[in-house]
């Protein structure tokens, strides 16, 4: 609490004393658990007496939200703060569009406490331009606790155990896998299933754009253990809101969903028990390795002194290491400070705290390609394509790589 008043008062001084205005947020969190999330934030500025503005903008990873940004500050008319991934950041800083948050960040010490990973897109030419929230990453998969048991068998830890796994939850008569069919869903089993064959193959296939990862025999192998996953999903899944393939998982009618740790915040909003009701595991061949992924708050730059000061206010809100612990508990993410402990958290998000201090330190931490933080927009919406038309059954395995790198090729 004090922290907070203290960021408040430093908000306004660094804005002239000026009167915070209201926060319009651009954001994507419209499920049960996200919204549950966001409650957290919107409770925390209510409490320095800013209100908040919605704009939600419906869409899982962000597409939508980002075409409706667009929209509106082409309009002249940005919101105060946005909800954005890794190299959106990038982009709209090269536009020369946002505003800047070094005094509020010097004056609560952010360089020392948040992981030079996420720094990465937090700043532009050393500028802070963004505050980050959260650390999602996206290679987990969770699995209901009663359908495990079920089949006899422990958490898969090998692709063979998977397979063995999947197929005996098929046995037992209910949907193997849960997924949702749209292209930024089908990217995030992708990330998880390119760095299942190897550290380098993903760094060289998905962040350096190797030509020869893209098309060569292991992508083509990616592709084929992408169309075995695609064998245990139902016939419905085309189109659906991952939300509601995590709920399928919660309801017992799937054994498992592979996403991002968001999936667990809809598990504890249905008052679902890690350990006891499912079962958090790293996607089978990731262990110790972590595809990550940051929401972060970016500030555009705004004409008025009480929209600066309500900027400001509300970046030293997001970044107080209590807000980080409340926030992320509920988020299903873990904080994007390293100062923040572990105790409020459960099993998963202490496993998600370790994974991610584990593979930072080893060298083994990636940015996902499937939200964001690997490679810019233009050259991941060209790798969703082909990932998604050949989970759809337009392309087999080697056309699929071959695609590949043509689509990256041409988005470059
Ligand atoms: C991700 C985002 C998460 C979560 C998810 C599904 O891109 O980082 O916070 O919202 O999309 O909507």
């Amino acid at each position: 609490m004090k922290q907070m008043l203290a960021g408040v008062a430093a908000a306004a001084l660094i804005a002239g004393s000026a009167q915070a205005s209201d926060v319009e947020v651009l954001h994507w969190w419209t499920s049960g658990g996200e919204a549950a999330a966001l409650n957290v934030l919107k409770d925390d500025l209510a409490g320095q007496g800013i209100g908040w503005v919605d704009m939600p903008v419906a869409g899982g990873g962000g597409e939508a939200a980002m075409t409706t940004l667009r929209a509106r500050v082409t309009a002249g008319d940005a919101p105060t703060a946005v909800q954005m991934l890794g190299f959106d950041i990038k982009d709209w800083a090269a536009e020369g569009v946002l505003g800047n948050l070094n005094e509020v960040a010097a004056a609560e010490g952010w360089d020392a406490v948040v992981p030079a990973a996420l720094q990465n897109f937090s700043k532009s030419d050393g500028n802070w331009i963004a505050a980050p929230v959260n650390v999602h990453s996206t290679n987990w998969v969770w699995i209901s606790k009663p359908a495990l048991d079920a089949t006899g068998m422990g958490a898969p830890t090998t692709w063979e155990e998977l397979i063995a796994v999947l197929d005996a939850m098929k046995a037992n008569g209910i949907t193997p896998l849960a997924h949702g069919g749209q292209a930024w869903q089908d990217a995030t089993i992708f990330d998880a299933v390119v760095l299942s064959l190897g550290d380098d193959f993903y760094k060289a296939a998905l962040i350096d754009l190797d030509p020869e990862a893209l098309g060569g025999d292991k992508m083509v192998e990616a592709f084929n253990r992408m169309a075995t996953l695609r064998g245990y999903v139902d016939d419905n899944f085309s189109g659906r809101d991952w939300n509601l393939a995590s709920a399928m998982v919660i309801n017992g009618e799937a054994g498992m969903q592979m996403m991002g740790d968001w999936a667990k915040g809809e598990f504890l909003r249905a008052d679902k028990v890690p350990g006891q009701d499912f079962v958090c595991i790293r996607f089978p061949g990731t262990q110790g390795a972590v595809t990550f992924n940051s929401d972060q708050f970016v500030m555009f730059d705004v004409a008025s002194d009480e929209a600066k000061a309500a900027q400001l206010a509300m970046a030293s809100s997001v970044m107080n290491p209590v807000f980080q612990s409340a926030f992320n508990v509920v988020k299903g993410s873990v904080p994007a400070r390293t100062d923040v402990p572990n105790t409020d958290f459960d099993d998963c998000g202490k496993k998600g705290m370790a994974d991610l201090a584990e593979a930072g330190g080893s060298g083994r931490l990636f940015g996902s390609m499937a939200h964001g933080h690997s490679v810019p927009a233009s050259i991941k919406n060209a790798i969703y394509d082909v990932v998604t038309a050949h989970f759809n059954g337009e392309y087999d395995a080697a056309t699929a790589a071959a695609e590949l790198v043509n689509a990256v090729d041409a988005a470059k």
